[in-house]
C-alpha cells in the first residue's frame, strides 16, 4: 500500500503528532489474521515466552515463581541474542512462519506498530483486556497502534548518565561540559566518554539523543521528517567531532550495550551513556572495578539536560499461540506490582507501573530512581510507523556514514532527510 506524505500530514492534524509519525498500515495479515487471533482465546496450556538475554537474570526467577503456581500452564523460556536488531529478525521469521510457539513475545517499544499492522500481535481487547490503569502512559502509548493496544508494558527504559564519582565532583549537565571533563579522563589514562555506536538500533537512539539534545528533531511537530536543519546537524557533529578528538574513545564505533558496560565496569571510562539494567550489573558484578565508585545523572544537553530517547519492552501475544487465555494471565503476572518490583530490585530495570518510582522501600534500595522517571518522562519518542525498519535504516547508515567520517555531517543529514521521506512516503 503507498501512503503519500500528504497522509502522512493529516495524519498528524488528526492529532497524533505528539506520538511521532503514525502512518496507516497495510494489513498483510488480512481476516484470517483476525480468525487467528480469535482463536485460542479460552485455550489454556503450556507456552513459550520469547525475550532477548537476559542479562539482568530476571526471567528464569520470575519463571520458576510462575511455574511452581501454574503446573499445567507452564512457561518455557526461549532466550534470544543481546542484540535489538537480531532479536527483531528471529520474531520477523517466526511470525511469517505462523510459529504457534512463540506464544508471548517481548517486543521493543519501536516494533509495535509494525507488527501490529502486519497482524502478528492480538489486540488486548474483550477477553484479552488488560488494565492498564496504573501504568506510566508513555509505556501504554509504546504499546498502542490505531487506537488499539496490543501488549503489556512490561518494562521502561531511559538513558543515564554513569560517570565516575572519585574523578568528577559533579557531573555534567552540558554536553560542552562533558567535553570539558574529558581532560579529567586524560590525566586518569582512560576513555573520556561511550554510548552505543554499533550500526543497529542502539546507534538511531544515540543519534537521535546527540539531535534531540542539541535542539534539533528527526521529525517535525507535523509528524513529517524534519532532520536537515542547523540543530540537528549540531547535533551530530558533537558525536563526530568526539570520536576524531579521542573523547569517545575509537573502539566505541563497534560498541552495543553490553560492551560499554564492560569497559565502564571495568574501569576504562569516565562516562557513560547506558540504560537503568547496568546500575544493578555495575554494582554487583563480581568483575566490577567501579562498584562504589559510580553515579548516576542525567543525559547531558546543550544549554542544560538532554532528552533520553524513549527505550523499553513490551510483551504481546502471538496471533498463532494456541494457549492465549494463559498467555493473557501471563501478562498480567508482568505488569503485576510484585513483578515489577522484582524487576527494579533484581535486575534495576525502569517500572512500567508509575506509583513504584515513589515507594519508599524501592527508592531506599534505588537512589536513582526520581532521575530515572524524570529521564522517562521527558524522553523523546521514536518514530511510530509500521514502516519502522527503513525508518530506522536511515538514521542508522547516515549516522554511522557521519562518524566513520565517510560523509560529511552536512550529506549524512541531508540524506537521512532524503531516506526518511522515502521510507515514510511509499513504505519500503
Ligand atoms: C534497549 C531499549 C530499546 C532499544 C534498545 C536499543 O533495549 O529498551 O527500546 O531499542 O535498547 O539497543
Amino acid at each position: 500500500m503507498k501512503t503519500s506524505r500528504a497522509k502522512v500530514r493529516l495524519a498528524s492534524v488528526a492529532g497524533l503528532a505528539a506520538v511521532g509519525l503514525v502512518l496507516t498500515g497495510c494489513s498483510a495479515g488480512g481476516s484470517a489474521n483476525t480468525d487467528a487471533a480469535k482463536s485460542g482465546q479460552d485455550s489454556r496450556g503450556p507456552i513459550t515466552y520469547v525475550q532477548g538475554k537476559d542479562n539482568s537474570n530476571v526471567v528464569r526467577p520470575l519463571i520458576e515463581k510462575w511455574n511452581a503456581a501454574h503446573p499445567d500452564e507452564k512457561v518455557t523460556f526461549k532466550e534470544q541474542s543481546d542484540q535489538a536488531d537480531q532479536q527483531h529478525d528471529d520474531l520477523v521469521q517466526h511470525f511469517q512462519a505462523k510459529d504457534e510457539n512463540y506464544d508471548v513475545v517481548d517486543v521493543d517499544v519501536v516494533w509495535t506498530a509494525e507488527f501490529a499492522a502486519k497482524s502478528w500481535l492480538t489486540p488486548l481487547t474483550g477477553e484479552m483486556k488488560i488494565d492498564t490503569s496504573k501504568l506510566l502512559p508513555s509505556t501504554v502509548k509504546t504499546a498502542t497502534y490505531n487506537d488499539t493496544l496490543y501488549a503489556a508494558p512490561q518494562t521502561s527504559d531511559g538513558g543515564l548518565l554513569y560517570y565516575r564519582k572519585d574523578l568528577v565532583k559533579t557531573p555534567p549537565t552540558t554536553w560542552d561540559e562533558m567535553m570539558q571533563d574529558c581532560s579529567i579522563a586524560k590525566d586518569a589514562g582512560i576513555g573520556c566518554y561511550a554510548g552505543q555506536f554499533a550500526k543497529y538500533e542502539g546507534l538511531t537512539v544515540n543519534a537521535s539523543e546527540a539531535i534531540n539534545g542539541a535542539g534539533g528533531s528527526i521529525l517535525g511537530k507535523d509528524g513529517a521528517p524534519d532532520v536537515d536543519t542547523t540543530a540537528a546537524k549540531a547535533g551530530l557533529q558533537n558525536l563526530v567531532d568526539a570520536f576524531k578528538d579521542g573523547n569517545i574513545p575509537a573502539e566505541a564505533i563497534t560498541y552495543q550495550e553490553e560492551q560499554g558496560r564492560t569497559a565502564f565496569e571495568n574501569g576504562k571510562l569516565l562516562f557513560l551513556r547506558n540504560w537503568p539494567y547496568v546500575y544493578n550489573l555495575a554494582k554487583t558484578d563480581g568483575s566490577s572495578k567501579v562498584k562504589d565508585t559510580f553515579g548516576i545523572a542525567p543525559l547531558p544537553g546543550k544549554d542544560g539536560v538532554g532528552a533520553s530517547t524513549l527505550g523499553g519492552h513490551n510483551a504481546a501475544i502471538s496471533v498463532y499461540s494456541k494457549h492465549k487465555a494463559t498467555a493473557h494471565d501471563f501478562l498480567e503476572f508482568l505488569i503485576s506490582n510484585d513483578t515489577q518490583k522484582f524487576f527494579a530490585t533484581q535486575g534495576s530495570l525502569a517500572p512500567v507501573v508509575g506509583d513504584l518510582y515513589t515507594d519508599s522501600e524501592l527508592t531506599a534500595k534505588l537512589p536513582y530512581l526520581p532521575t530515572l522517571l524524570k529521564s522517562i518522562e521527558s524522553a523523546e519518542p521514536r518514530p511510530v510507523t509500521p514502516f519502522y525498519p527503513a525508518v530506522t535504516k536511515a538514521i542508522q547508515d547516515n549516522s554511522y556514514a557521519a562518524l566513520k567520517g565517510s560523509k560529511s555531517v552536512d550529506e549524512a543529514v541531508k540524506d537521512m532527510q532524503a531516506a526518511l521521506e522515502s521510507a515514510t512516503s511509499s513504505g519500503n
